[in-house]
């Protein structure tokens, strides 16, 4: 069904944003629950400093979803008429909802780290390390201490590391702990490793040496490649089983598109669209 001037248009903004394949796995998942020419989803490229007059617009044209990505995860709050409690602690909204009271913002990308790791194992006592400390590990932080996991958050900053840990000690029974760079050395004492730093988005590099890992690590990483990153790839030659950016992309969009559409999203459908 071709879109009409009922079709519910849905966006994913940032900067850049050519790469994403949001686009591609919620038209597919429209298509496979008959809601084809019902909703559309788009892609456009807004820069920092358009935000503030392109988000405004988009809440004028009626739009049903905002998808933000880097850099308007944090921004884009002051243009919210509410925003949900856990976005709220996050302090980052990658989901925006036109609903009867005005636009809400959500963050499905804490359920994006948590879904794939708990289909692998119970996060409750883990040890973690978590490598980063900006905009995408909040929302780790929040889920994974959420989980009742145990967590080191290492950062090449370890200021911001540190920022993070009592930002978020109300919330948990373990303090987490903040580490520099220095000490990934302790790796192998760690059975669950998750990479949020960009480092491996644009060069073939990994912040862990291959002899810390593994086979009996679970290693994640948020930074997406085709190919696979320096860090996953390091890991499937030690044969530990790993998530890659994909899974996260995957299970952020599940809810994502629950909160869209209001239907229970085609998991297998989505799945299959990004070769997983
Ligand atoms: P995002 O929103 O994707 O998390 P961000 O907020 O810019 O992006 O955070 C990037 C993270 O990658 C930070 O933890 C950053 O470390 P600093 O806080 O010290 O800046 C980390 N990072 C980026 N480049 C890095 C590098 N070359 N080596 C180590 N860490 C790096």
């Amino acid at each position: 069904m071709l879109a009409t001037s009922k079709t519910k248009i849905c966006i994913i903004i940032g900067d850049p944003v050519r790469h994403s394949l949001s686009p591609l796995m919620h038209n597919h998942a429209y298509k496979q629950t008959n809601l084809e020419g019902k909703f559309i989803f788009i892609a456009a490229r807004v820069k920092n400093k358009q935000l503030s007059t392109v988000f405004p617009a988009l809440k004028h044209m009626q739009v049903q979803g905002i998808t933000c990505t880097a850099p308007h995860k944090q921004t884009v709050i002051k243009y919210l008429d509410q925003i949900d409690s856990t976005a709220s602690i996050i302090d980052a909204v990658n989901t925006v909802v036109k609903e009867k009271a005005g636009y809400k913002g959500y963050n499905t990308d804490w359920l994006g780290v948590v879904d794939p790791l708990e289909k692998l194992t119970d996060l409750k006592n883990k040890k973690i390390a978590l490598l980063g400390a900006g905009g995408a590990a909040r929302a780790a932080v929040y889920g994974l201490l959420k989980k009742g996991a145990r967590l080191t958050i290492f950062n090449r900053t370890q200021d911001k590391a540190q920022k993070l840990v009592e930002e978020f000690a109300a919330m948990a029974k373990y303090k987490a702990k903040s580490a520099g760079l220095d000490e990934l050395s302790t790796i192998p004492n760690y059975q669950i490793i998750v990479n949020t730093t960009s480092v491996g988005l644009k060069q073939d590099k990994s912040l862990i040496k291959p002899d810390w890992l593994k086979q009996n690590h679970i290693v994640f990483d948020a930074v997406y490649s085709e190919a696979g990153t320096r860090l996953i790839n390091d890991a499937q030659a030690k044969k530990a089983q790993v998530i890659t950016g994909k899974e996260m992309l995957l299970y952020q969009g599940i809810a994502q598109y629950e909160l869209y559409t209001g239907q229970k999203a085609p998991v297998q459908a989505m799945k299959n669209i990004l070769n997983l």
